[in-house]
């Protein structure tokens, strides 16, 4: 019998401040519904100048490892497009930091807001090899635009960490996945920039074209028929992102759901990402936690459907079956807290802090203490990063 290999535990964190984006519209002088209902977001995630990537994987990496212990872990992936050096892998920081043993193999992936999905697709497969072997996955991941930009309002922050094993408690991944990649130029950000290039609109098509191209290739390969499917996390740039794609697979699989019917269905999967933002890699995962800790009835036995987007561009489609007696080990209360102890900013401080830029030069510096959270980056000295436990 081939063995059940998935999504023991998942943990969140976010940043330490946020911006309502009412006050965003305020400040534009535009109709407040155009990022309420337009583009489906209430709030985003702003990070303090003492926080990054890494400070919030640890935050979440800490607490999977507070619950679970570190046996068995042999590997952590570390997915980003936020990446902090063009060498050494953020996930070393986040293992030095949450204090894992030697005997853990690290490696950070990229590929825009896809990596998270192909780091827990390895990891499966590290597991099918070794069952006793447990895998660490992190996503961690800032979304920053220019000011004034369109994409402004689609920023955020997050990390969610996930421990994979065999006989996991949440989610039992299932074969097979489909997949579908293009080279298409909707979103990136050259190696000398802070903030991404994006063509919105273009951006959209590309997304919705390799979702449909995933779920095409997850039919071929034998995965189950649409209505199979009690309910699918969609990577959520901006949430009405995810009901154009369901709209898009719906309308792919025979049916022809109203916007108002899409959006009653996802509901429960764009809770958190309404108010957190865009968190690039970690966005479809939080959309997974979303559903698991606000649906009120049982969805042991389950489907869900996983529908992952990395501009540039990657797509990839699979399922997992939710378990039995999943809800003892949900983060639901943790996950509500966190998002609402954030410290909302005035849109002048959110403009000073996204304008601040620290020193590219190598010169050593010290970051303010400003982030509460137990993990801060401390500043540069020697041209390596300091991180400091609370
Ligand atoms: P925009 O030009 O500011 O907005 O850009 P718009 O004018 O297109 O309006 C947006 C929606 O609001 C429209 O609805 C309007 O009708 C509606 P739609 O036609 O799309 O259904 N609207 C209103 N609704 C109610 N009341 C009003 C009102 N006014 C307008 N008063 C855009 C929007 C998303 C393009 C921009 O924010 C952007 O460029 N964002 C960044 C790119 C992005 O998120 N792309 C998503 C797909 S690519 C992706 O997901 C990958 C990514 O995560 C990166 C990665 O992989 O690493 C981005």
């Amino acid at each position: 019998m081939p063995i059940s290999i998935g999504i023991h535990d998942l943990a969140l964190a976010t940043s330490q401040h946020s911006l309502a984006l009412s006050d965003l519209a305020d400040h534009y002088g535009i109709d407040p519904a155009k990022f309420s209902v337009g583009i489906g977001q209430d709030v985003m995630s702003v990070l303090a100048g003492d926080e990054d990537v890494v400070t919030m994987a640890a935050d979440a990496t800490a607490r999977i490892l507070e619950r679970n212990g570190t046996e068995g872990i042999r590997t952590l992936l570390f997915a980003t497009e936020s990446g902090i050096d063009q060498s050494k892998s953020a996930g070393v920081y986040v293992h030095k930091l949450v204090g894992l043993p030697p005997t853990v193999r690290v490696v950070e992936l990229k590929q825009a807001c896809y990596s998270a999905t192909a780091a827990l697709q390895f990891a499966v497969g590290l597991i099918a090899r070794d069952p006793s072997q447990k895998v660490l996955v992190v996503a961690s991941d800032v979304a920053r635009y220019d000011l004034g930009s369109s994409g402004e309002s689609t920023q955020g922050a997050a990390a969610a960490a996930m421990l994979v094993q065999a006989d996991p408690a949440l989610l039992v991944v299932e074969n097979p996945a489909g997949v579908y990649t293009e080279d298409v130029m909707d979103f990136w950000r050259p190696n000398y920039r802070s903030t991404a290039l994006v063509d919105g609109k273009g951006s959209i098509k590309a997304y919705l074209n390799a979702i449909g191209g995933a779920w095409e290739d997850y039919l071929a390969q034998g995965g189950a028929p649409f209505e199979d499917i009690a309910s699918i996390c969609y990577h959520q740039p901006f949430t009405k992102m995810a009901t154009k794609a369901h709209r898009h697979l719906a309308t792919m699989a025979g049916g022809s759901p109203t916007p108002a019917e899409v959006a009653e269905e996802l509901d429960e999967t764009m809770r958190y990402n309404r108010l957190i933002g865009n968190s690039y890699t970690a966005s479809v995962y939080v959309a997974l936690a979303s559903l698991l800790d606000h649906h009120e009835g049982d969805l042991t036995g389950s489907r869900i459907g996983l529908a992952s987007y990395g501009s540039g561009s990657v797509a990839e489609f699979f399922a997992g079956v939710v378990q039995p007696g999943y809800r003892e080990h949900l983060r639901g209360e943790e996950h509500r807290s966190m998002i609402e102890r954030r410290t909302p900013l005035d849109h002048t401080a959110y403009e000073v802090l996204h304008k601040t830029t620290l020193p590219e030069d190598g010169r050593e510096y010290r970051t303010a203490r400003e982030s509460t959270g137990p993990f801060r980056f401390a500043g540069m000295r020697d041209h390596q990063r300091l991180y400091e436990s609370a």
